[in-house]
């Protein structure tokens, strides 16, 4: 791994894992940083792709008023999983309220990259613990550039030429069949997109791969069960031991990561143990140009 102590001065940056993560040391996330602390924080999730700060008291109003220096908030897309009081916060909890769950429960367990399903996803998403159980629900990161600089010649081949379906209705049916049904509203504003399985990061220059279980129902133009089958591959190759961080949470862990260049997923924990989490998300703003300039529409 690349030395990387002398470029950063304002902050502690302590490696993880061999592949990807880091964590941020000497941050107070709860007040307004500096930019030379706000730059070699952002330097750091560039670099390590998913960065963790410990230790940390964070209001709804003041996550949301770290995440918007690094962009536009996003709201989810499904309107029942946002906080009642903060649209742009969600909060994701095992806590049943009665039998309906207070937040959105048994979310993420498959790998995914958050908003894939969408012409626009998410840049980054910050979750903070509040509540977490002593063991289990790590949640795993797994480095798509690394997974996408080790494919074979033949694969890459086909992963540097075609796209894959991110379908958040199959997903939904296939993975959420205990939840109440989408709407047909909500179906209706979520129809299937199309990304590339190589995707070139618009900070760091370098080319990820971008598909996931839980998300890419199939590879456009492949027939459906083929194309499927190569979506699962190259998810297992992604998510070998050797390419994942697995974060095991503490109360005040606030983990922010990458969207763009790796896949992240849920695991499971004892339902004794209350688990909390609040959670928001930054639009892509590249992508957006990008789509305005194919659509040919002005920026607002
Ligand atoms: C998410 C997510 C995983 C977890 O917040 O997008 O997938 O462990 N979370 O809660
Ligand atoms: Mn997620």
């Amino acid at each position: 791994m690349a030395k990387t102590s002398s470029k950063y001065r304002h902050i502690g940056v302590k490696p993880v894992a061999s592949a990807l993560g880091a964590e941020i040391l000497g941050v107070d996330l709860s007040r307004d940083l500096p930019d030379e602390v706000f730059g070699e924080i952002h330097a750091a999730h560039l670099e390590f792709g998913v960065i963790v700060c410990r230790g940390q008291e964070l209001s709804p109003e003041r996550q949301k008023i770290l995440s918007a220096r690094f962009g536009k908030l996003m709201s989810h897309a499904i309107a029942r999983f946002r906080h009642p009081d903060h649209p742009e916060v969600m909060v994701m909890t095992n806590i049943k309220n009665g039998a309906v769950n207070v937040g959105a429960s048994r979310a993420g367990f498959e790998w995914h990259s958050d908003q894939s399903y969408k012409p626009v996803p998410a840049l980054g998403t910050l979750l903070y613990g509040i509540e977490c159980p002593p063991e289990g629900a790590n949640t795993e990161f797994a480095s798509m550039y690394a997974a996408y600089d080790a494919l074979p010649d033949a694969r890459r081949k086909i992963v540097d030429q075609r796209s894959g379906v991110h379908d958040y209705t199959w997903a939904w049916q296939t993975f959420y069949k205990d939840r109440a049904p989408l709407t047909d509203l909500e179906k209706a504003a979520l129809p299937p997109v199309c990304h590339r399985l190589a995707r070139v990061h618009p900070e760091t220059g370098r080319t990820a791969l971008y598909v996931s279980e839980g998300m890419t129902r199939s590879i456009d133009g492949m027939a459906e069960e083929t194309g499927r089958a190569l979506v699962q591959e190259l998810n297992d190759f992604a998510t070998q031991p050797r390419f994942i961080y697995s974060h095991a949470w503490q109360p005040g862990d606030l983990v922010f990561w990458d969207n763009r260049c790796l896949l992240h997923r849920a695991t499971p924990s004892d339902p004794q143990y209350r688990r909390v989490m609040q959670r928001t998300m930054i639009e892509d703003g590249f992508a957006a140009a990008r789509l305005r300039d194919q659509l040919g529409v002005a920026a607002q």
